[in-house]
Formats: C-alpha cells, structure tokens, sequence
C-alpha cells in the first residue's frame, strides 16, 4: 500500500513534539530551581557573608580574581581560596593585610586594600561561605 503523509499528519507531529519539548523544558527547568534552593547553603548567609560580599564588589576583587569561574584571570580562583589555605580564615586575612604597597617585584602582586580587622573578618566569612556552596566540584583542582 502507498503510504501518505498527510497534512494533519505533519501538524500532529509539530504540535505534539512542541508540546512535549514545553514539558521537558518546564520539568528542567523546575529541577533546576529546587536543586539549586538545596545547594546555595543560604543557611549559612549571615549578615557577615553579606557585607563580605559588598566589599568584594565594592573593591573589585573581581576585575582581578574569578570567583567560581566567573571574573578576570590575572589572579587565582578565589571560591575556594578558604580550602587552599587549609580551611583557615586567619590566613585569608594575613595574606590581604600584609600585601606590600609596592607591589612584589616580579611578580603579579595584589593592591594593598588598608581594610580593618573587621572587614578583614567580613571577607573570610565570605570566603569562607562560596567554598562551601554545592557546585559539583568546580573548580576541579585546588589550585582552582
Ligand atoms: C589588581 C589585581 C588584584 C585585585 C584588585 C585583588 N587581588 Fe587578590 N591577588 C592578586 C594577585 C596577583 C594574587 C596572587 C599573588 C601572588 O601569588 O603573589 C592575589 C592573591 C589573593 C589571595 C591569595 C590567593 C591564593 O591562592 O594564595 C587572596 C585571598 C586574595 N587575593 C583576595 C583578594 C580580595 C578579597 C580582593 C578584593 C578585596 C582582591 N584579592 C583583589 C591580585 C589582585
């Protein structure tokens, strides 16, 4: 027998392969929003992460640093700067405190940024906080 591909054929196919891409698309991207509620550990956004994170952005740590991938690549990673250095935030804060405002003679150097002790704790608790966001192991090494 010869078969004929119809037109209602062809708007069957059209409308039932939209339809369910709509789905698959909605279902996504529901997964994607309750995976991320579990993963963002915002119960453990103080109000010190918080002013943490506006002086990260107030002094553009990020035109020099990335932060979980996003950001410039004159420095190192930065998300999990607080497991590099061996989950230790006094040492977050003496490396910023001691950079020299000279800069490091042959070296790529960071700015002295002059930040009292309690910036200086806002910026590990911050630090602190985004090494302990879920993120599939990213980056993949912990050099970053
Ligand atoms: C002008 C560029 C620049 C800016 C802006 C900058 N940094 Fe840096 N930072 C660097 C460089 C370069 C290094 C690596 C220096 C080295 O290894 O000698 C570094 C290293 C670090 C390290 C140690 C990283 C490691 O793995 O040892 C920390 C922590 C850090 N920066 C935090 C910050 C924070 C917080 C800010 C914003 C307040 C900031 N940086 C802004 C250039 C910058």
């Amino acid at each position: 027998m010869h078969e004929v591909f119809t037109k209602s054929m062809a708007r069957n196919i059209y409308y039932g392969g939209s339809l369910f891409f709509i789905l698959l698309f909605l279902a996504l991207t529901f997964d994607s929003q309750t995976a991320i509620a579990t993963r963002d550990n915002h119960e453990n956004l103080t109000p010190q992460v918080a002013a943490g994170k506006r002086l990260w952005e107030t002094n553009n740590c990020v035109g020099c640093h990335t932060l979980l991938g996003e950001g410039a690549y004159f420095a190192p990673e930065l998300g999990n700067v607080y497991k590099r250095m061996g989950e230790n935030k006094e040492a977050i804060k003496v490396w910023i405190k001691t950079r020299p405002v000279d800069g490091v003679p042959g070296r790529r150097s960071m700015p002295q940024f002059n930040f009292t002790e309690e910036q200086l704790d806002n910026i590990a608790e911050f630090l602190k906080y985004t090494s302990e966001i879920n993120t599939n192991n990213w980056p993949p090494n912990i050099q970053g």
